[in-house]
């Protein structure tokens, strides 16, 4: 079975094939097909929702069965922010540098602040839309640690393993991260549709 990934987002595509290529599923990415010059505006209230515009828009320009997703940081003292914005957070240009910075001085003296990551996952294959979601707990803290991963990943301590999300291997993080139990779960449920139960 082949899917596409409907991303741009590096990170995101290594995380995906990993976790797909798992379960003998191929991943595609746009840059098997010929250019298409086209843009998917989040404008969902909720990461399903911006999930979901993303798996239509992508099945509808590439005709193939596509998985896309829409994730992001919660910060429990900034009463879930950046939330659905996380990757708009401060504008979708700056750096994640920057982003990382500015969510430390944010937080403030509530470092090591509860957060956790959050991920929505949908397939589409012109009949049927299916979803499943995931989420991990960890602490922001006020340094960079690590270099794997993307994003929020180097201030996301994660106690059980005295780490960050950037610190831990790929294969760790493609067992136990938001998206990787999204994927899991969905992957079960696209199993079962396959299979006419
Ligand atoms: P979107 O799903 O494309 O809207 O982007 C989600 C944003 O949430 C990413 O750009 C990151 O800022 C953040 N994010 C989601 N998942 C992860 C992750 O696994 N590690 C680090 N940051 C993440």
């Amino acid at each position: 079975m082949k899917v596409l990934i409907a991303t741009h987002n590096q990170g995101k595509i290594h995380e995906f094939k990993a976790l797909l290529k798992k379960h003998q599923i191929e991943a595609l990415t746009v840059k098997d097909f010929p250019p298409q010059s086209f843009e998917v505006e989040e404008t969902g209230a909720s990461y399903l929702e911006n999930a979901v515009l993303k798996a239509l828009k992508y099945y509808e320009v590439y005709q193939v069965p596509v998985i896309s997703d829409d994730s992001g940081l919660e910060v429990v003292c900034l009463d879930g922010a950046p939330g659905i914005k996380s990757s708009r957070f401060l504008d979708s240009h700056v750096s994640f540098e920057t982003k990382r910075k500015a969510l430390i001085q944010l937080i403030g003296s509530n470092i090591p602040a509860e957060a956790f990551f959050v991920a929505y996952v949908v397939y589409y294959d012109g009949h049927t839309l299916l979803n499943a979601r995931g989420d991990i707990t960890g602490l922001i803290i006020h340094e960079e640690r690590g270099t794997n991963g993307f994003g929020y990943d180097p201030i996301f301590f994660l106690p059980d393993y005295q780490k960050t999300m950037a610190e831990i291997s790929d294969n760790l993080k493609n067992t136990i991260s938001h998206r990787a139990k999204a994927c899991e779960a969905l992957i079960k449920k696209i199993q079962l549709m396959r299979s006419g139960l």
